[in-house]
């Protein structure tokens, strides 16, 4: 059978490298054997060191996908009669604020709308108006719609008023920059298959030494999801529950491969994809929701026009071999989303701008 091959424009599980998806087919091993835990270790060992924070940071792996890595830490980090601070401005600052509601966590919401980003003055008024709150919860980029929000800011707050910050970077640790080990953070939360390049199936947690650390003896909210269980675990070349051994044999690929390329040229080479997209997207005619300044360099939500609606355009460039993404919730009736991470290069979305192109006449709505 001869299987074609989608270019994922979709924000994650995005396109791998034939040696990464060659790693999976691992003989056959056994999770408590010393074959298996030599790879486990130094994935763990990889990531801390390529997010630049092995001095004080460990990495934990979890097996299940990037909420589980995020559930794992609100879960774990928020101390009994102390509360969350929440920022919400898109999907995944709502599953945040949701995940602290499943485990009884008190939390307040700062919310705004999905293409404003937080404002560090208001997360500021807000920890001084919540003595209470011993952590904040922010999503780096925000997925729903590309917003990038100021964590390096918001940690400053923090840290200067006593707090700590957990950080839901999922879909961009490693494709935007971010200094995990900044003051103030103590969780930077992400998965093996966006900007690192991996396959789905495991997630990971950067964890300040010092935090997970004192993790230990507090009784956890979740079995599955105790953060301070796995990692003492992993430190000790052991595991409590069985990992997804393929998944993380590719994911030391995928770390390798991250670590050939430099992750400041990713950063750049997904910043050129952007550019190249944005450029050739807007001389069709689109325009971008979110406001200059505030954009990731991985994924743009274009605006749709009267007479241009998600689905027929999604089929019409899926007829042309590429994956486009819906907007979430009501968002879908007037944008979409093109990501470009993943093994994309400049060229590739050359081709995709012309794709749109094609698909824009076929459809007989090009403006
Ligand atoms: C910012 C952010 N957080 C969390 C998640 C959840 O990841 P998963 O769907 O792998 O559970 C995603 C997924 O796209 C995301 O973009």
């Amino acid at each position: 059978m001869v299987e074609r091959e989608w270019v994922l424009l979709n924000p994650g599980p995005a396109n791998t490298s034939p040696a990464v998806r060659r790693a999976l087919l691992t003989p056959d091993v056994c999770h408590r054997e010393p074959e298996f835990f030599e790879v486990m270790r130094d994935c763990r060992e990889r990531l801390v060191r390529v997010a630049g924070c092995a001095a004080d940071f460990a990495a934990v792996v979890l097996t299940g996908s990037g909420t589980a890595a995020v559930e794992a830490a609100v879960c774990s980090a928020v101390p009994r009669g102390r509360s969350l601070l929440v920022v919400k401005n898109g999907v995944y600052g709502d599953r945040l604020a949701r995940i602290a509601a499943a485990h009884g966590i008190p939390a307040e919401v700062l919310a705004s709308d999905v293409v404003t980003p937080v404002s560090p003055g208001d997360v500021e008024a807000a920890l001084r108006a919540h003595p209470e709150v011993s952590h904040v919860a922010v999503v780096h980029h925000e997925t729903t719609t590309g917003l990038l929000n100021p964590v390096h800011d918001v940690a400053r707050v923090a840290a200067r008023l006593g707090r700590r910050v957990l950080v839901d970077a999922m879909s961009s640790l490693f494709g935007e920059p971010l200094d995990v080990a900044a003051d103030g953070i103590d969780f930077v939360m992400a998965s093996a298959n966006k900007c690192l390049q991996g396959i789905p199936g495991v997630a990971f947690v950067l964890a300040r030494r010092s935090a997970v650390d004192a993790l230990k003896g507090q009784p956890p909210r979740s079995v599955y999801l105790d953060l301070y269980g796995h990692y003492a675990s992993q430190e000790a070349d052991s595991t409590p529950y069985t990992p997804a051994v393929q998944v993380l044999h590719a994911m030391r690929e995928a770390l390798a491969e991250l670590e050939k390329e430099g992750v400041d040229a990713r950063i750049a080479r997904y910043a050129e994809n952007a550019r190249v997209l944005r450029a050739g997207m807007a001389a069709l005619g689109f325009q971008i929701l979110v406001p200059e300044g505030a954009r990731s360099s991985i994924l743009t939500a274009f605006r749709l026009w009267p007479g241009l609606t998600y689905d027929p355009l999604h089929d019409a460039m899926k007829r042309r071999g590429y994956v486009i993404y819906a907007g979430q919730g009501d968002i879908r009736t007037y944008a979409f989303r093109v990501a470009n991470m993943g093994t994309l290069t400049p060229r590739d979305m050359e081709a995709v701008v012309l794709a749109f192109g094609d698909a824009l006449a076929e459809l007989g709505v090009a403006r």
